[in-house]
């Protein structure tokens, strides 16, 4: 079943089409990546989906209420962690959680077997006491993880819910992700610009740029979609290996330039040893074999023809021009 439904979903701000007619559906149980470099317009399609901005044009439905229609019963269904931090750093984690508790309507007498359970969930039980301006960032965005989940929420929107912490934290609240996932049957539509989060925690990738959705699907149809993987092998015989490898099972020609043969292949790392082999019978010599699988981000610069990192230092600059061009005003 969907559990979310969008159609043509757009939100304009003044020219600027931040979402610009996006559709796509999340079904139940889905862990679902919004991929994209900064200012594609993840958060803003976030805010509509959770009521708190309005579509310019478009619907969109969330756990089968019209973000439209039913704001209120689009609240109740889903739990938010948003890209700034909102959590009270000069109450307790256990203070926060209560007040939210409160604000959602969980009946009080639920409300402390509640807290407790999704503490334990992010393993912060021995700090609940503790006032929030002592935690760390990883610490501060598990409470917030926690009290996303308080009201028992069917759908979990977690905007870029790993900026900035480092590996080891981001591989724990990965962690927490797929747990919810798999022993809570939760949905979760989170955003992203880091590749391998998308890559190795998401069923399906959606990738945003410039408000359009470039590319959707499972991680590895997308990638395998490019063509396979490469391989690029350094020989000084590079157009005699090329001739030997007419029935080699290549997708596409391969590529000789300049003493090294670049070839297209599907499973790459079992073609490497045949290669070897294949040179070594009629005395070839190889002085190297680099294997490339593809990327999100190959997908990225497939289909925008630049990679995340440009894109996003030309929205930065673009940032930074703009600044300036207002401060010389
Ligand atoms: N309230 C607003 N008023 C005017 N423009 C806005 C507003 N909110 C967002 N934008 C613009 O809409 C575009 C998309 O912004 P959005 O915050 O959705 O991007 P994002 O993908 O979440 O980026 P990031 O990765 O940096 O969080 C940007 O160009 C941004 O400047
Ligand atoms: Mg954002």
């Amino acid at each position: 079943m969907d559990i979310i439904q969008i159609n043509n979903l757009t939100k304009k701000f003044n020219s600027l089409a931040a979402v610009d007619s996006v559709s796509f559906s999340v079904s139940e149980g889905e862990i679902f990546a919004l991929l994209g470099p900064n200012g594609a317009g993840k958060t803003t399609l976030i805010s509509m989906l959770v009521t708190m901005k309005k579509p310019t044009s478009g619907s969109a439905s969330v756990n089968n209420f019209s973000i439209s229609k039913n704001p209120d019963d689009v609240r109740r269904s889903i739990g938010i962690v948003f890209q700034d931090q909102s959590l009270d750093e000069e109450l307790t984690a256990y203070e926060n959680l209560e007040l939210h508790a409160a604000m959602y309507g969980v009946e009080k007498k639920e409300r402390e077997a509640r807290i407790s359970e999704v503490i334990r969930m992010v393993e912060l039980e021995d700090r609940l006491h503790s006032i929030v301006k002592t935690f760390s960032g990883g610490m501060r965005r598990r409470l917030e993880i926690a009290r996303g989940l308080l009201h028992y929420p069917k759908i979990l929107f977690l905007d870029e819910p790993t900026l900035g912490l480092d590996p080891q934290t981001r591989n724990h609240i990965w962690e927490y992700i797929k747990k919810l996932k798999k022993e809570h049957g939760i949905t979760v539509l989170l955003t992203t610009h880091y590749m391998d989060e998308a890559d190795s925690l998401c069923d399906r990738v959606a990738i945003i740029d410039h408000g359009k959705i470039i590319a959707l699907g499972k991680n590895e149809d997308l990638k395998n979609s490019l063509g396979g993987d490469s391989i690029l092998v350094e020989t000084g015989h590079a157009k005699k290996l090329c001739s030997l490898l007419k029935n080699f099972g290549c997708k596409g020609k391969p590529k000789t330039h300049d003493g090294s043969l670049t070839l297209y292949v599907d499973h790459g790392e079992k073609k490497i040893p045949k290669i070897v082999e294949l040179a070594s019978k009629n005395g070839i010599h190889i002085s190297s074999i680099v294997l490339h699988k593809p990327t999100l981000d190959d997908v990225f610069l497939h289909y925008t023809g630049k990679t995340i990192r440009e894109e996003e230092a030309s929205t930065n600059e673009g940032i930074r021009g703009r600044v300036r061009a207002m401060r010389m005003r």
